[in-house]
C-alpha cells in the first residue's frame, strides 16, 4: 500500500529543485510576511532525530537588515573568525576539484580574473553585505545536540529553500555568516547554548545580477550511489 500523494507530486518537486540555486544579487523589495511566515511553517515540517526540532531561526528585515549588514562590517574589522561548528580543515581530490569549479563559475559570471586576489577578496566580503538582500534568516542549533542537532537544520535549510522557491523567493545559504557567531548571538540576544550554522539571506532574485548567470553541477548518481543487491 503506497502512501496518497497529490498528482503531479514528484514533477513539482523535481523542478523545484532543478530550479534553485544559490542568489548573489538581489533587489531591494521585501518579501512580504505572510510569505516569509508560509516558508517557515513549510520548513518547520523538517525531520529531526527524535522530533527535537533544534533548530531556531531568527530573521531580520527592513531596519534590522541594515543594521546587521552594516554591524556585522564593523565587527569583523576587529574580530576573528570563530566558528562554533569547524569549518572543512581541507579540500582535496573530487572536493577540490567541484570547490574550485564553483569558484571559477563565480568569478568569471562577475568579472573577477583568476589570481586577482584583491577582487576576488572584495567579491567574498559581498557574502557580509548579504550579497544586498533585503532579509537574512540566522539557524541556530543547541549546544547539547551535537553535530546531529546541526544535521538537523541543515535538512532544515534545505527545507527553507525548497519551500522559499515554490514562493519564487530566492534564497542562500550562508557558512560565511557562522564566522563570527558571538556576533549573531549579541544581535539577536541569543544565550551561549545556541550554536549559529549558517545564515540564509533571501529576497527576491535580481535576474540580471551577473552573479545569477551560471548554475553548479552535480556528480552523476554513478559517482555517489552504490547498489548492492546480492
Ligand atoms: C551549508 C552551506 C553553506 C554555504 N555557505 C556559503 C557562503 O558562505 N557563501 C556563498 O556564497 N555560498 C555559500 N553556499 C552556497 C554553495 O556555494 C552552493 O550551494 C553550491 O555551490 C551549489 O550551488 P547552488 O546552491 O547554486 O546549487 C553554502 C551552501 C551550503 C549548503
Amino acid at each position: 500500500m503506497h502512501a496518497p500523494v497529490p498528482a503531479g507530486a514528484a514533477d513539482t518537486l523535481f523542478a523545484l529543485q532543478q530550479s534553485r540555486y544559490s542568489c548573489r544579487g538581489f533587489l531591494p523589495e521585501p518579501v512580504p510576511r505572510a510569505m516569509i511566515e508560509r516558508i517557515v511553517t513549510a520548513a518547520q515540517s523538517t525531520a529531526s532525530w527524535c522530533n527535537a526540532q533544534p533548530w531556531q531561526v531568527h530573521i531580520a528585515s527592513g531596519a534590522a537588515a541594515e543594521r546587521f549588514r552594516s554591524e556585522l562590517n564593523a565587527y569583523l574589522q576587529t574580530h576573528d573568525a570563530t566558528p562554533d561548528y569547524d569549518f572543512p580543515r581541507e579540500y582535496t581530490g573530487a572536493y577540490q576539484a567541484r570547490r574550485r569549479e564553483c569558484g571559477f563559475q563565480l568569478y568569471e559570471a562577475v568579472g573577477v580574473a583568476r589570481g586577482d586576489r584583491e577582487a576576488s577578496h572584495a567579491q567574498a566580503m559581498r557574502n557580509f553585505l548579504l550579497f544586498d538582500a533585503p532579509h537574512v534568516a540566522l539557524i541556530t542549533s543547541e549546544a547539547d545536540l551535537g553535530t546531529y542537532g546541526a544535521v538537523d537544520c541543515g535538512a532544515y535549510v534545505a527545507n527553507f529553500m525548497l519551500a522559499a522557491q515554490s514562493l519564487g523567493v530566492a534564497t542562500v545559504p550562508q557558512a560565511a555568516l557562522a564566522r563570527y557567531p558571538a556576533f549573531v548571538r549579541t544581535f539577536f540576544g541569543l544565550p551561549e547554548s545556541r550554536l549559529v550554522v549558517c545564515g540564509i539571506s533571501f529576497g527576491f532574485a535580481d535576474m540580471a545580477h551577473p552573479a545569477n548567470q551560471f548554475r553548479t553541477r552535480r556528480a552523476d548518481m554513478a559517482e555517489v550511489a552504490q547498489w548492492v543487491e546480492t
